[in-house]
């Protein structure tokens, strides 16, 4: 894969060569090499085009068929409602002042530019945490809402003090990260990621939070970087599920959510994966084809984070809103990722494992299923590929948690703060 053209962005001037810790920062010292520098998002100059290309993509009056609703894709009317909110009440600018309140910055690692948010705790002995996902999320963007709650101090449900210093990448081809190698994997952003953490960071040892690809990678660190990736917390996990036949056939009963859950995992399975087909077989075609269409992608992503989100998404609780949507079609469009981010699928063939086998880790795993996403396994099967040692199931949210359930995401991810060794 060739280099992309980037969009134009405004690094700070000064390069650190290490981040400036507070007294309360880990000890070790983070090494020299990697040329860390604080990053602001600025794509503004990109904006006008693209609210141009916008106004003039046409639509069609009237659905070709109507009445079918979602059922053959996204519908009509929500692409036309989207589109014109997008229009009229979009402000960029109002996104991107909110984006620079996190701390971003960049580091290259292997060669390979990285680019991360990172947010202290005030706590000393915060736990270090990496939270990632996979498309259409997979960049800082979506976990934007936990972050102010992870890095106060908390109690866990157990009465553990708890709180992290929050490291949130995005993957190479997301945002402002370059885009991958040909033959790169999610094995070597796992190799990077640790790097990034123990090396740039000077954090010994951390936590990962993963769910999707991004399960991919924090998997691998759980299995390959074991004495420094102390505990694993999913909401989604790098196995192929089980099919309902598999689970009836291991003899395992569910209770009604599980079911439901399952269902919605077999039928991905059945009619919702043509897009992960595409994207791994074909990243070009669809790739390229909607490469300089804001509407198109926000068709193509805009379908899955309503398909894989809560019905009641963007009603508090959820987060989710339309304006999420946006926001993060919007930075796809401006950073020009939409090829590099879905060659993920082609470069990685094997995310998804067949076989469920146990890591050499002593480290906690704890996983946290939502009712609405795409992939379900039972407690008997995750207990077979690490150290399970919390399952927990919610009735709300999806497959964006950090945004249609928040408030679980956040709970749960303390718990790691229960079986939290420092090693
Ligand atoms: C969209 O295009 C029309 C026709 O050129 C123009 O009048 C209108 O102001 C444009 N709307 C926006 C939001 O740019
Ligand atoms: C929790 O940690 C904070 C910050 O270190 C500390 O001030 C507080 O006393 C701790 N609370 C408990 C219950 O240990
Ligand atoms: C990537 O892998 C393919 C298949 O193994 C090989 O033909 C190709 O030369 C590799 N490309 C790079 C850049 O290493
Ligand atoms: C890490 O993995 C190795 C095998 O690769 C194993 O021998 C070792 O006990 C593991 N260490 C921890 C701390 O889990």
């Amino acid at each position: 894969m060739t280099a992309l053209t980037r969009s134009p962005f405004w690094a700070l001037a000064t390069a650190f060569t290490v981040l400036q810790r507070t007294a309360a920062g880990p000890t070790n010292s983070p090494s020299a090499s990697c040329s860390v520098k604080p990053l602001l998002v600025d794509l503004s100059a990109e904006v006008p085009r693209m609210m141009d290309l916008i106004n003039n993509t046409r639509l069609p009056d009237l659905p070709v068929y109507p009445g079918v609703g979602s059922s053959m894709g996204i519908d009509l009317d929500v692409l036309k409602s989207l589109k014109d909110e997008w229009l009229n009440e979009f402000d960029w600018e109002e996104e991107q002042e909110e984006m620079n309140k996190l701390n971003h910055y960049t580091a290259v690692i292997e060669g390979l530019t990285v680019h991360f948010t990172h947010e202290e705790s005030d706590d000393p002995a915060a736990i270090p945490l990496l939270i990632n996902h996979g498309w259409p999320g997979s960049s800082f963007l979506e976990f934007g809402p936990v972050l102010d709650a992870l890095t106060a101090s908390a109690e866990t449900e157990y009465g553990t003090n708890v709180s992290f210093h929050v490291v949130a990448p995005s993957l190479p081809g997301f945002a402002f990260s370059d885009p991958a190698p040909e033959n790169w994997t999610l094995a070597d952003t796992a190799r990077i990621y640790n790097a990034l953490m123990t090396n740039v960071l000077g954090y010994p040892t951390f936590a990962v939070h993963g769910t999707a690809h991004g399960a991919a990678v924090a998997y691998t660190l759980y299995e390959d970087h074991n004495t420094t990736t102390r505990a694993a917390h999913f909401s989604f996990i790098p196995f192929f599920p089980p099919t309902a036949e598999a689970v009836a056939a291991m003899g395992i009963t569910l209770d009604p959510l599980e079911q439901f859950m399952l269902k919605r995992s077999d039928d991905w399975g059945r009619t919702g994966n043509a897009y992960y087909l595409l994207q791994l077989n074909t990243p070009n075609t669809i790739g390229l084809a909607l490469y300089d269409s804001p509407v198109g992608q926000l068709a193509w992503i805009g379908e899955k984070y309503i398909d894989w989100s809560d019905p009641s998404a963007g009603v508090p609780p959820s987060l989710l809103t339309r304006r999420e949507v946006l926001r993060c079609v919007s930075l796809y469009y401006l950073t020009h990722t939409f090829v590099s981010s879905i060659y993920t699928y082609a470069q990685n063939p094997m995310a998804f494992r067949h076989a469920y086998t146990k890591p050499p880790t002593t480290a906690p795993l704890l996983l946290s299923q939502f009712k609405y996403n795409v992939g379900f396994w039972p407690r008997q099967v995750v207990e077979t590929v690490g150290n399970l040692v919390e399952y927990r199931n919610h009735e709300l949210g999806g497959n964006f948690p950090a945004l249609d359930n928040p408030d679980a995401l956040i709970e749960d991810i303390r718990r790691i703060g229960d079986y939290w060794e420092q090693s």
